[in-house]
Order: C-alpha cells, then sequence, then structure tokens
C-alpha cells in the first residue's frame, strides 16, 4: 500500500475502529487523482449508510492537510486530490523499499513447468506460449519472494521413438541425419506416421509392428536400441536447448517423461492400494472421477499394461511432493489440455495431495487470413517452426532501424521482444492474433514501442549525468504529476500480476507508462531548450525512476532493451 492508502486506512481505524487495506483506483482526471469505494465495503457492517461513511471519513481526511481536495461522491465513493509535490516526496522517501518487489511468497515454494515440448518433432510455435508465459511466471513469482523451482516436462517418452527407428531404417540415411539433424527426424517421424496410417487403411500392420518390437526392445535394454535412442535423443535435445538459448529462457531441471517412466508402476500400486483407482477385467486401471463431477474417469493403465501420459504425471506429482515440497505448482501448457489436467487435479485431491496445483493455460495463436478471417496460426508446410519463426522476426527487427548502426545484439533483442510482448497482449485465455506489422509497430501496443521509450529515457540520462542540488525541493512537479502517480502504482501491479498470475497486467502497466512518456516529451523539455537547472535537475531524477520500471519490467517479461535502436 502506498502513503495514501495508509492515511485512508489511519482514518477508516481513527472514526470507525476497523482495519482494512486500502486499494486506490486512478479515476478520471476530472474527479480527481485517487478515488476508494471503502466507504461502500463496510457499510454494512458498519450498519451505516455509505454515503454516510463516506462523509465522516472525508472530515477525518480534510484534518489531515495531505490532499488537495477531498470529497464524497455518489453512493459512497471519496475522491481524493494531492498536491505533486507530496507524491514526489513519496518517491523520495520509500520508493526504493517497495520498488517493484514484494514478499507475498515469503517462505513458500513454487514448481513452474515450462515449455515441455516433445522431442520428436522440432520445436515448434505451439511452445511459444509455454515458454513465454512460464517464464514470466517465473519471474514474478521471484520478484514475490517465492522460492522458484522450474522444470521442463520433456515429452522424451512412448511411442515417437518407435517410430523415429522405424522411419529412419526405412526412409532415411545416416548423411541425411548428419546433415539436417532434427528437421529429419521431424520428417521421418511426419512420413512414418503417414505410412502408419495409410497401412491401417489397409488393414495392415506390418509398420505398426515393428513400431511396437522396437518400444520392447528399449524397454529390455537391448544395446543397439539404446544407441538408437541416445543418439536420436541427443540431437533432439541440443536442438531444443538450441531454440531456448534464442528465446532466453532456462530451466533448473529438465525431468522428461522418461525420467518418471520406471516410477509409474509404483504410483499407479499406490492408486490401487488406497482404492482410488480400480482394476478393469480387461486388465486396464481406471480413477473414476464421478464424485469430482466428471462423468470420464481417468485411464492410468492400458489393458496390455501400457502406461500412459496421466501415469507419467501421476509419477511426477509424488516425485515433487517428495523432493521438492511445493506449496503450488503451475503448469505452462495450453487450453487443449485443460479437461485433463482437470481430471489430473481431482485425482490427485483424491490421493490425499493438498499443494495447489494449477494449469496456466492460454489460447492458441491465430493468423489473419488473406480473405481477413482469423485461423490457428500454421504454414502451408504444417506448423510453423519456432527457428524460422525467429529468423523472420530478426529480418523484420533489421528492417525497422535501416540505415541506422544497430549491432546484432541489439537487433536479436527488438525481434525478441516484439514476439514475446504480444503475447502479453491480453488476458492470456484469449486467442492472440499475430500480426507482423503491429507486433513491430513503433507506436501502440508492441515490444519495439515500450523498448523504444526504455531506450530514449536511457539516453537523455546518459547523455546528462545528475547533480545533486539541494533546491529541487523548491519545485513543484505539477508538469510531472501524471508521471509521478504512475510510477507510484509500480509496485502495487507488480503484486497484482503475481497473485493473479496474469503477467499480461505487467504489460499493459509499461504501455500505459510509455504512452505517458510520450505525452510528456511532447509538451515538457527536459534536458535540452527551455529549461531551468532545477527544473533539469528534478526531471531527470524521475526519469531515472522511469528507467528503473522499463528495465526491471521487461526484464519480468523476459523481454531485454537494446542499448540503441
Ligand atoms: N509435452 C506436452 C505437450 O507438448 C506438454 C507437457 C505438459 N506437462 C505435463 N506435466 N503434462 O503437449
Amino acid at each position: 500500500m502506498n502513503n495514501i492508502a495508509q492515511i485512508i486506512k489511519q482514518a477508516l481505524f481513527d472514526v470507525f475502529a476497523i482495519e482494512r487495506d486500502i486499494r486506490l483506483s486512478r479515476p478520471e482526471q476530472q474527479f480527481g487523482d485517487y478515488a476508494t469505494n471503502i466507504a461502500l465495503q463496510v457499510a454494512k457492517s458498519l450498519d451505516k449508510k455509505p454515503r454516510d461513511v463516506a462523509e465522516a471519513l472525508v472530515a477525518k481526511l480534510r484534518e489531515t492537510n495531505v490532499f488537495t481536495e477531498v470529497s464524497a461522491d455518489g453512493p459512497g465513493f471519496i475522491n481524493l486530490r494531492v498536491a505533486a509535490t507530496s507524491l514526489a516526496r513519496e518517491l523520495e522517501q520509500d520508493w526504493n523499499d517497495r520498488f517493484g518487489e514484494n514478499q507475498t511468497g515469503a517462505g513458500k515454494t513454487v514448481v513452474v513447468e515450462y515449455p515441455s515440448p516433445n522431442m520428436a518433432k522440432p520445436y515448434s510455435v505451439g511452445h511459444l506460449r509455454p515458454g513465454n508465459q512460464g517464464w514470466a511466471v517465473k519471474c514474478l513469482m521471484e520478484a514475490s519472494g517465492w522460492k522458484v523451482i522450474t522444470d521442463n516436462h520433456l515429452g522424451d517418452y512412448g511411442a515417437p521413438f518407435g517410430v523415429w527407428v522405424t522411419g529412419f531404417l526405412k526412409f532415411s540415411s545416416d548423411e541425411a541425419l548428419e546433415r539436417d539433424g532434427v528437421y529429419e527426424l521431424g520428417r521421418v517421424y511426419i512420413a512414418t506416421k503417414q505410412a502408419l496410417k495409410h497401412e491401417k487403411e489397409r488393414g495392415e500392420s506390418v509398420l505398426a509392428d515393428e513400431v511396437q518390437q522396437w518400444l520392447i526392445k528399449l524397454e529390455q535394454g537391448d544395446a543397439q536400441t539404446k544407441a538408437f535412442s541416445e543418439r536420436f535423443n541427443r540431437i533432439s535435445l541440443e536442438h531444443i536447448h538450441k531454440v531456448m538459448r534464442r528465446l532466453k529462457i532456462s530451466t533448473d531441471y529438465e525431468l522428461g517423461e522418461a525420467f518418471f517412466a520406471p516410477f509409474g508402476k509404483v504410483a499407479i500400486l499406490k492408486l490401487l492400494e488406497t482404492g482410488v483407482a480400480v482394476q478393469n477385467e480387461d486388465n486396464s486401471i481406471i480413477v473414476p472421477l464421478n464424485d469430482y463431477g466428471f462423468d470420464v474417469p481417468l485411464l492410468v493403465q492400458k489393458s496390455n499394461g501400457a502406461a500412459l501420459y496421466a501415469t507419467s504425471d501421476l509419477a511426477t506429482i509424488l516425485y515433487r511432493e517428495e523432493h521438492w515440497h511445493p506449496d503450488k505448482v503451475i503448469y505452462c501448457v495450453g487450453a487443449e489440455q485443460q479437461f485433463y489436467f482437470m481430471q489430473l487435479f481431482a485425482m490427485a485431491k483424491k490421493l490425499g495431495i493438498t499443494t495447489d496445483l494449477y494449469h496456466l493455460w492460454f489460447g492458441v495463436i491465430d493468423q489473419r487470413n488473406d480473405d481477413g478471417t482469423r485461423e490457428k496460426m500454421s504454414s502451408r508446410k504444417g506448423v510453423i517452426l519456432m527457428e524460422e519463426l525467429l529468423d523472420k522476426a530478426e529480418e523484420r527487427a533489421r528492417s525497422v532501424v535501416e540505415g541506422r548502426d544497430i549491432s546484432n545484439d541489439d537487433i536479436q533483442k527488438i525481434a525478441l521482444g516484439a514476439i514475446k510482448f504480444s503475447d502479453f497482449g491480453a488476458d492470456r485465455r484469449t486467442n492472440i492474433l499475430f500480426d507482423w506489422d503491429s507486433i513491430f509497430a513503433l507506436t501502440g501496443f508492441s515490444g519495439p514501442y515500450i523498448q523504444y521509450a526504455a531506450v530514449r529515457v536511457n539516453k537523455i540520462i546518459n547523455d546528462n549525468p545528475r547533480a545533486q542540488t539541494s533546491e529541487i525541493s523548491d519545485y513543484d512537479y505539477e508538469t510531472e504529476k501524471a508521471i509521478l502517480a504512475k510510477i507510484l502504482e509500480y509496485p502495487e501491479v507488480v503484486e497484482l500480476a503475481a497473485t493473479s498470475i496474469e503477467p499480461h497486467k505487467v504489460a499493459t502497466y509499461l504501455y500505459e507508462l510509455a504512452r505517458e512518456m510520450n505525452r510528456y516529451y511532447e509538451s515538457t523539455p527536459v534536458a535540452t531548450g527551455d529549461v531551468s537547472p532545477v527544473q533539469k535537475q528534478a526531471r531527470l531524477g524521475m526519469l531515472q525512476k522511469v528507467s528503473h520500471i522499463f528495465t526491471h519490467g521487461l526484464n519480468l517479461l523476459g523481454i531485454e532493451i537494446p542499448s540503441r535502436m
């Protein structure tokens, strides 16, 4: 809470002897600088009319002499106006303590799981949002005092391996694999899946049997099979790491499905022992979830004894409980798996697990067709590869700064900033539209727009070393009032983004701050032109705080600021 909220809290206590935290809103300029509906909130419990509560508080608040204007409004709102100097003073006094970091998660541990791609195919845009959102959530939780453990839950187990070996021997060669690496594996995978489909349509199962044979051999630990598995996995993993490095994301652990496979049997035994699961006559094992409102039970073992996705996830939950003792686990996975996770979490509850398991899901990425309609992003070849997307973004970034002397490093920051920021354009549940023009637009809600605002502030600060002068205290800060109020909002924005697990709230805030700054420059000279030494020093001081916020806020979203743009 900021000072103003504290003062209202105190007034509420003094007049009515109740303690409540105050959340301020920012009304339209004609009403005031801040507003609160606290009178409405507490009136009922005080058995009074909201308007009367508001009036009593207003009288008390006037006595404090902090506000230039206090008034009761409507059924129970209070509008407040403050002098710009008191905002400036507040910033000088306790800004550093509250700056963007809070302790809401102190003493608690959270596991954040992302981007969890599948090994059989090259990294596609399908795992863009899990990675971006996951990384931002990790940063937000850290800034809120949580102990954060990150884990890349790789899809590295099961049928794909059998498909790879079968397909590799039939459709590929050592040379092709050496040359094209994971892209060859991806091609082989798709071609083999096709062949399997055609074979099935013909009522045959030669290839399918071969796939099974390889899987059995892998389980038996056959040496040649293991060599294949290690070779394919190494190629795929190197690729995943390369893409993650380009995306500037990483995780502490990389415990994929294969790691948990051996624990699956134990997990299933535990389900049976506790009566959470039942075995059917055909040997399959299910967890009925009727008592949790699901008609469909969760299948954890097939009739042939094979483990499933859910089995591995159950083993994962048990492993994390035992080794990490988390208070919360956040799964950053697309919306398609919503139902699955609801079932999974219900099963965990039945087993007595009380950890807060949370599916952080998001909508798909759409693209605009030539006729203006929207559909899920894809290319003529099918999925869009992450590396292609990044290459194309770098090309775009290069053309944005065309003719200027901008380093490669900065171009990469702009490209990545554009892609990532667009991911935070709205509530994560909405499908986002990937539109190259607006992603790179230098005005409007875009990464480059915010980065440019940050570069501009940084340049002014660097070009004008700030002198310490005591006369600043005489400055009235009226021109800066809107920005000062905006700066003071920041700690609460970060806290709210973290508690609601909504990184886009930080993005929205940064956009508003950038817009406010651009408005400010239009009317106010900061370092050159018609500016007095006192004005200049006061303004530079404020700019330093703005710069600090851009750096901190963009960093929370995994976005870097170029040195030039
Ligand atoms: N590999 C999966 C996919 O790409 C995502 C894994 C999600 N995490 C989990 N614990 N199931 O669809």
